[in-house]
């Protein structure tokens, strides 16, 4: 069979898909299984988020989030993408205490689990200096404005950003930094439509909104949330696609009926050998209503 050459999705095909006004395709995913199918319906971009932390590890927020927990998803992540651009999630405090650590932290995510970038949240003039010098430091940087989930415990719940013009100016000035220091791209999370509109029109590099409305360059979602894994608390911005919780409880309840009423498994989903009738043994215990009786081979 001939393998088809898988072309990769590079940082400068992402600015020429902005230019074109072809939209870009982004989510989250956490694990080999649903990385493979990500990539192989076409994602641009997956994003190893630290909302992993919330969907998959069951922390309360983001910030528990560890460097080490981050690494071991994104190696999974990376094992199971052909095309796509693996962004790595930089966890709360792995880039808060000066440009070294933050380079040190970044380069682990490229240079041992294979990542092409990171993210940082956030455009404080201190996050700025560090995005530059990762830049510098030949580290891609996707930037993250708007609702920056590890600002949880200052902005006290998950709400809209940028609805007032004072708050909304300031993002802007934060998105065009970001452009500035070198960011390739930037997520727009949970701001109105028109602010999603204005910093899109404004900036030069793809701006990849998850609850940013409809004009942004891309759009992110998270896994989960998506195909309906996620029953609590479902921001307005997520559309269900799939609702697989409910998939994936119906197939338990009836494996576990089925166990227990000897059903599975049946003789299609067993090993059988031929050895002739038995001379010896006793009957087998827990022998099923089913199976009680029926020839082993
Ligand atoms: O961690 C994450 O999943 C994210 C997305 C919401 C953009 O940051």
């Amino acid at each position: 069979m001939v393998q088809e050459k898988v072309f990769p999705l590079t940082i400068p095909l992402l600015k020429a898909k902005k230019l074109a006004g072809e939209k870009i395709v982004a989510i989250t995913a956490y694990d080999f299984p649903t990385a493979r199918l990500a990539d192989e319906t076409g994602m641009d971009i997956i994003l190893v988020g630290d909302s992993l932390g919330m969907v998959v590890l069951g922390y309360e927020n983001t910030l528990p989030v560890t460097m080490e927990e981050m690494l071991h998803h994104t190696r999974a992540v990376v094992r199971a993408v052909k095309r796509a651009l693996v962004v790595a999630d930089m966890p709360y405090f792995s880039f808060h205490l000066s440009s070294d650590e933050t380079i040190r932290n970044a380069a682990r995510f490229i240079k041992e689990a294979g990542a092409k970038a990171v993210k940082i949240e956030g455009a404080s003039p201190r996050r700025l200096a560090v995005i530059e010098a990762l830049v510098e430091a030949e580290i891609p940087v996707m930037g993250h404005v708007g609702l920056t989930p590890q600002s949880i415990n200052r902005l006290g719940q998950y709400r809209l950003q940028g609805s007032d013009w004072e708050e909304a100016k300031k993002i802007v000035k934060g998105a065009r930094e970001l452009e500035k220091r070198g960011c390739f791209s930037i997520v727009l999370e949970c701001v109105p439509e028109e602010l999603g509109k204005i910093i899109t029109q404004e900036v030069g590099i793809p701006t990849i909104g998850i609850g940013a409305g409809r004009f942004c360059d891309g759009q992110i979602l998270v896994f989960h949330d998506l195909i309906g894994l996620t029953e609590e608390n479902l921001p307005k911005f997520v559309k269900k696609y799939a609702d697989l919780a409910g998939i994936i409880r119906k197939a338990l309840q009836n494996y576990a009926n089925e166990v227990k009423e000897g059903i599975f498994p049946d003789s299609d989903h067993a090993y059988h050998v031929k050895w002739g009738k038995l001379k010896f043994g006793r009957p087998l215990k827990g022998r099923t209503k089913r199976t009680a009786g029926k020839k082993t081979n």
